[in-house]
């Protein structure tokens, strides 16, 4: 065995040096937590990013680190490893019976995978630096040739990964024109992209409105839609709790919704069966104040823990209730947690058949919490959960 264990590690020895700037650890062994584990090598330190079923986690480590990790997991936990250098793409697998074999390819320039790269360097985004869509360079976000301006940098990371997750999913939509609503929207940077997107790049058809409490915000961005002939994109002034829309809705998106405006928003969605739900919420408070637990106590006794927890609980009683009414949910986190705390999405499709087994576990955490969730008392008030 030890023997086994040798060959691996010299296999890895060999092929991840200093060159070596991709991994993709796949093929899992049965009991494994993660299905895939993709590393990318930036300024020095390698990314971590492991894939379980329906969430990915991030993790840093740096060379000496990263070597150690692929030697554990190679063999203990996973089959497969591909690792990308300058020259080469080498294949380390793992036979039923343990066997190593390896492999190596020439990597034509072309072919090499995409790699993300840090700060500094430009990520083969969807939306690449120079893309020039006029509004946002009117909005602040592009120079006039269309750089990101530097104090967006972050808000344009997080609408090109926004961009990236709905890119993964609208392929599955019915080629028709779509509408669309941003609930939420602020001064609507992600709404313009999103309809450039869709309208440029997908070549789609869509009808897309944002809206927003104020009003000020909403008059500008009706203008500038106005001004760049956005013909099928509006802006209303209203209340995402009171929004009434009585057309066929496919996707509808939030994205820093403050607080239960984020449980309006999925209501929203869940009563006109929309099609895909985006949501990235924030501030979420509602729970931090309700909870209580008399046998859980230590997750409520400390503020931070409390804080964090409450808002974790609230997007997981979020997600499982979107389960209930009959959507694959995932919860992703869209972009790292450097760049912004508010970086978990909620991702949800609609699939028509409800989970019941998912309500049994809302309905335990909410006994033993003393939560009154808004989206479960919407839902519940409007006949959604069959308890
Ligand atoms: C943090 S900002 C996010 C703006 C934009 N989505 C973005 O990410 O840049 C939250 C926005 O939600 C709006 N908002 C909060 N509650 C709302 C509600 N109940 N109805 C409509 N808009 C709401 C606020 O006015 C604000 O513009």
């Amino acid at each position: 065995m030890d023997e086994l264990i040798r060959e691996r590690e010299e296999a890895i020895e060999k092929v991840f040096g200093a060159d070596a700037y991709k991994c993709v650890i796949s093929n899992p062994i049965s009991g494994t937590e993660y299905r895939k584990i993709e590393m990318n090598r930036m300024n020095g330190l390698w990314y971590l990013e492991k894939y379980t079923e329906k969430q990915v986690f991030h993790e840093k480590k740096d060379d000496r680190e990263a070597k150690s990790f692929l030697c554990e997991v190679f063999g203990d936990s996973f089959k497969n490893m591909n690792i990308w250098t300058e020259e080469y793409e080498h294949t380390l697998r793992l036979s039923k019976k343990g066997k190593l074999m390896t492999g190596k390819q020439r990597v034509q320039k072309q072919q090499a995978p995409k790699v993300k790269v840090g700060h500094n360097r430009e990520k083969n985004y969807i939306l690449p630096q120079g893309t020039k869509i006029e509004p946002l360079i009117d909005m602040g976000v592009f120079t006039k040739e269309g750089k990101v301006v530097n104090s967006m940098y972050d808000k344009y990371r997080q609408i090109n990964r926004f961009i990236e997750i709905v890119d993964d999913e609208v392929k599955n939509l019915p080629d028709k024109k779509l509408t669309i609503i941003d609930f939420g929207c602020g001064k609507s940077y992600l709404t313009f992209i999103l309809y450039y997107y869709f309208t440029e790049i997908k070549k789609a058809e869509v009808e897309m409105i944002g809206l927003d409490l104020k009003a000020d915000v909403i008059e500008k961005c009706n203008q500038t839609a106005k001004k760049y002939g956005y013909d099928g994109l509006h802006f209303e002034v209203g209340d995402i709790g009171k929004y009434q829309n009585s057309g066929d809705i496919d996707v509808v998106i939030s994205l820093h919704a403050c607080d239960t405006a984020t449980d309006y928003a999925l209501f929203n969605a869940i009563s006109w069966k929309a099609k895909m739900i985006f949501s990235v919420p924030c501030c979420q408070h509602e729970i931090n104040n309700q909870i209580k637990s008399e046998t859980f106590s230590l997750l409520t006794r400390y503020g931070i823990v409390k804080e964090r927890f409450s808002a974790l609980l609230t997007d997981s009683i979020r997600c499982n209730l979107l389960e209930v009414c009959g959507y694959r949910t995932q919860m992703v986190e869209f972009v790292a947690f450097e760049h912004t705390p508010k970086n978990i999405m909620i991702r949800a499709v609609r699939k028509g058949k409800g989970s019941s087994d998912k309500m049994t576990e809302v309905q335990s955490v909410i006994n033993e919490f003393h939560l009154e969730p808004t989206l479960y008392r919407l839902l519940d008030e409007g006949g959604y959960l069959s308890k």
